[in-house]
């Protein structure tokens, strides 16, 4: 009888990734995947540790599940990733009844682990050394890199998106202890992978169709691998991968402000294949605050960083994170941040309230002093200008063709499941911006051409250019 297998994600893309390729493990060992619980004889929470919120929501599902479980299904419950490396037995003592805790760093062992508890040992827990607990040597070995190949259930069964996209990571972990993060704790030292192995994942995902590559890393522009002398950065990263004839797009997230390159700007303007699409936060637009979150540069410089990006590669679309309420943070220092995004015209921003993270410099440090209500104030503020200026920026296009990629059948699309043969579609442009369609769902996966009518902040609606073909 085939094990019924449901994995829940939050978090950034590498957990994504991470589930894409757990899934993918576990089907090769005999799992089917389920799309909810309620079906699943094993459920695995995939987690992440960067605000308490989504820490919150893992363990009230933890809880819900306490009963259940006793009765019936699911029969084993798993927690993967952030928040178990930084728990670790804290899960257990808070939920009794689940069966695993396997950290971001162990998951190449989840197969034989989950086997282990189906075998009716007890709880298996497998997590790596915390950044103090050992040299850096051993700390790096302990984070154990896991990127199998994808293999032969890649995508049919495993996968959330299509065949025609994949993520592949190039980095692991980070070194950067920005003052409020707990990444560089729970995802370990930042490593880089061998060139050769990226480029051969890249070169089997695309004989297998895969048109669109994005390469993750925490901060993917500080890409650096050394070996026999020879050292390759992102921006030889880029080149090699850009020789991938099947490859049609190759985009990469998130970078550092401080290694936006000239070399890496030139790279990507100059290649055809790389997206114009730059993730680069910023965070905090008060020196007094980036100072604080230690970020490693002034607003000043993050300026000049952004007046390159836009010399070398004009049009690019950059993006921004940024955190409100940070520890200290004062009217003025909102209003510096509010500046920088009137004038930086970020095709897009992602706002976030400061939240503290036991095990960070700034909880250890500083106190958490700005009240919720303005942290929600600042978050609202933000958002309505930046959503004004995403407007703007996604205005130009109305009347114009764009290249899409087709991801497939739009939210709405899907939930409605009638048999139509045109239904509503979704894709990308190359600088990422998100599109929507009627066309037949045959189209995903085509790079085609849309006619854009109109636009909000958000989307770009169109209308298929000629037959598709
Ligand atoms: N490695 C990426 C992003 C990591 S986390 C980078 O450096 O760009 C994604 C975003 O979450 C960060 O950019 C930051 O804006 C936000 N974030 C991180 N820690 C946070 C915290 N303690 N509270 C609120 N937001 C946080
Ligand atoms: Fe966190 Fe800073 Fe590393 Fe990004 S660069 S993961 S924000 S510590
Ligand atoms: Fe969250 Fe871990 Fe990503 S803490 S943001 S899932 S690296």
């Amino acid at each position: 009888m085939t094990k019924k297998l449901y994995i829940e994600t939050v978090g950034c893309q590498m957990n994504v990734l991470d589930s894409e390729l757990v899934g993918e493990s576990l089907c090769a060992a005999g799992y089917t995947l389920v799309d909810n619980v309620r079906e699943a004889d094993t459920v695995l929470f995939n987690t992440c540790s960067v605000r308490a919120h989504a820490e919150d929501k893992v363990y009230s599902a933890l809880g819900r599940l306490k009963h259940c479980k006793k009765t019936a299904r699911p029969k084993i419950v798993g927690v993967i990733g952030c928040m178990a490396q930084k728990d670790r037995d804290l899960i257990f003592k808070r939920a009794p009844h689940v069966d695993l805790v396997v950290g971001p760093g162990q998951l190449g062992q989840i197969v034989e682990l989950l086997q282990r508890v189906e075998d009716g040992q007890e709880q298996q827990m497998e997590v790596s050394l915390g950044r103090a607990d050992d040299t850096l040597h051993n700390v790096q070995r302990s984070f154990q890199p896991y990127d199998p190949l994808r293999g032969e259930h890649f995508r049919e069964e495993a996968s959330p998106s299509t065949p025609h996209q994949a993520m592949v990571r190039i980095m692991f972990g980070c070194d950067k202890f920005c003052t409020y993060c707990i990444v560089p704790s729970v995802r370990g030292p930042e490593q880089s992978r061998g060139p050769e192995e990226i480029v051969e994942e890249a070169r089997q995902l695309a004989e297998r169709g895969c048109l669109e590559v994005t390469l993750l890393g925490q901060t993917v522009n500080s890409y650096k691998h050394t070996a026999g002398g020879k050292t390759t950065r992102l921006a030889d990263l880029l080149y090699r991968l850009d020789d991938i004839a099947d490859l049609k797009r190759i985009k990469f997230v998130s970078n550092c402000p401080k290694h936006m390159s000239d070399e890496l700007l030139q790279a990507v303007r100059d290649l055809p294949k790389v997206s114009p699409y730059l993730h680069v936060p910023a965070q905090s637009g008060a020196n007094a605050v980036l100072d604080r979150m230690k970020r490693g540069y002034t607003v000043e410089q993050y300026r000049e960083m952004l007046a390159r990006i836009r010399e070398t590669v004009p049009g690019a679309a950059v993006t921004s994170d940024f955190i409100v309420g940070f520890c200290g943070e004062t009217d003025d220092d909102y209003q510096a941040t509010a500046e920088l995004v009137r004038e930086a015209r970020f095709k897009n921003s992602f706002i976030f309230k400061y939240s503290t993270r036991p095990g960070t410099k700034a909880h250890e440090l500083f106190e958490d002093d700005v009240p919720y209500d303005v942290k929600r104030w600042r978050n609202n503020d933000l958002l309505a200008i930046q959503n004004a200026i995403s407007l703007e920026d996604n205005r130009p296009l109305e009347g114009r063709r764009v290249e899409v990629l087709v991801e497939g059948p739009s939210k709405a699309a899907r939930k409605k499941a009638d048999d139509a043969t045109t239904v509503q579609l979704v894709g990308r442009t190359i600088d990422d911006r998100i599109v929507v369609f009627d066309g037949p769902i045959e189209f995903t996966g085509r790079l085609l051409e849309v006619q854009i009518d109109k636009v909000d902040a958000f989307t770009l609606f169109g209308s298929l250019v000629g037959s598709g073909e």
